[in-house]
């Protein structure tokens, strides 16, 4: 609790369809600050540490092919509470059970390609800022 950073990635298919702007507006309505962003293009590797929970998975060669489809948007998202209000106004990871009014619920009609990456716990948003933005 109080004032958080949290890391916000925006996935190759929000990128390719244009939704970038609307997502970015959400995070800023709410309340919460973008402090640092950049566009990127990720490879096996860091999406090998960044999804590890995942790696053993009969899907993840096709997490790391979407992953690595197009570029993607990282961002350091500022506010109080910002790291479970961020996963509130993404909504649930997959798509059927996404509430509409989240970005989740609103956008996306797959649970590969969900839109959005934030990190789930305190301890995972200071991993994943540095493993990004250092
Ligand atoms: O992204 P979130 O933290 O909500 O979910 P996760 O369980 O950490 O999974 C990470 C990402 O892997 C998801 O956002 C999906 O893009 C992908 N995934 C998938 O393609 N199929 C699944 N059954 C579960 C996750
Ligand atoms: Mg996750």
């Amino acid at each position: 609790m109080g004032i958080e950073k949290t890391y916000i990635m925006l996935k190759p298919d929000c990128v390719k369809r244009g939704l970038m702007g609307e997502v970015i507006s959400r995070i800023e309505r709410k309340g919460y600050k973008i402090v640092d962003a950049k566009m990127m293009n990720l490879d096996e590797a860091i999406l090998k540490e960044h999804y590890a929970h995942l790696a053993d998975k009969p899907f993840f060669s096709e997490i790391v092919a979407f992953m690595t489809s197009g570029p993607v948007l990282g961002m350091i998202v500022e506010g109080e509470n910002a790291i479970k209000g961020m996963r509130i106004i993404m909504g649930a990871t997959k798509f059927e059970e996404a509430t509409a009014g989240t970005i989740r619920g609103d956008f996306a009609h797959s649970t590969r390609e969900n839109l959005i990456h934030g990190s789930d716990s305190p301890e995972n948003a200071e991993i994943e800022i540095k493993r990004f933005f250092s």
